[in-house]
């Protein structure tokens, strides 16, 4: 099974202290949080989706590897108001799904991320980058309202911001975090749930690490 650079790095980033993790866009199978959850006895996740079907598949999974009291699977939309209390979460993870958001759900759904970390909570972000083959595709079109690019790949039509490191900073920023690392490069992704089938080509990505308070 792959295992990715950015995956590797926001588990790596996870400390004994990160007990309460919510995970944003959960990953294949639920694969990156029985990770993150593994060898953690007083670690919880809530890893949301707005993919029933992928929701059905993860917790199949989680059950599988009795961390079912660990993980909670739930349908949730980041670009709606979140029902947590201020302050409830160590550690935010989300990785390849802020990029589905236009403009307008990005600030609100970091705002949102920003209210529901506690003062020493952190955020790890991963999104495509505005490096990526496709923004620049001769079918590509931008939305300078949403900032979303929509373009044809392999017969379908998608839509992605794909950010610039200073323009996910910028974002970042205005809902009140700091940065403590920013960094671009290429990672290939798979293309099945079982991460045993790599697509051919390489994606560019940002990851950014981020706090609540300058520390
Ligand atoms: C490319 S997948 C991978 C994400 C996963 N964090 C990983 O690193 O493997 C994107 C995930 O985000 C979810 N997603 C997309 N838009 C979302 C939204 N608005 N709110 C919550 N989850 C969303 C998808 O259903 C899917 O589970």
């Amino acid at each position: 099974m792959y295992s990715s650079i950015s995956e590797n790095n926001g588990i790596a980033a996870l400390t004994e202290q990160d007990q309460k993790v919510y995970s944003v866009g959960i990953s294949t199978a639920g694969l990156a949080e029985i990770r993150m959850t593994q060898g953690n006895p007083n670690r919880h996740i809530i890893a949301t989706t707005i993919d029933p079907e992928g929701a059905k598949f993860a917790k199949k999974r989680i059950e599988e590897a009795g961390l079912e009291d660990h993980i909670d699977v739930k349908m949730e939309d980041i670009a709606k108001p979140l029902p947590y209390s201020d302050g409830y979460f160590d550690f935010v993870y989300a990785r390849l799904v802020l990029h589905y958001l236009p403009k307008n759900d990005l600030i609100r759904a970091l705002n949102e991320l920003y209210r529901v970390l506690k003062v020493s909570g952190k955020l790890f972000v991963v999104v495509r980058s505005l490096a990526c083959s496709e923004a620049h595709d001769e079918s590509a079109t931008l939305d300078p309202d949403t900032g979303m690019i929509t373009y044809v790949y392999n017969g379908k039509t998608l839509s992605r911001y794909f950010h610039t490191e200073e323009s996910i900073q910028n974002y970042l920023t205005s809902s009140g975090f700091h940065i403590k690392h920013v960094r671009s490069f290429e990672e290939k992704l798979c293309v099945d749930f079982q991460r045993t089938q790599l697509t051919g080509k390489e994606y560019s990505l940002i990851e950014v690490f981020a706090s609540k308070v300058d520390t």
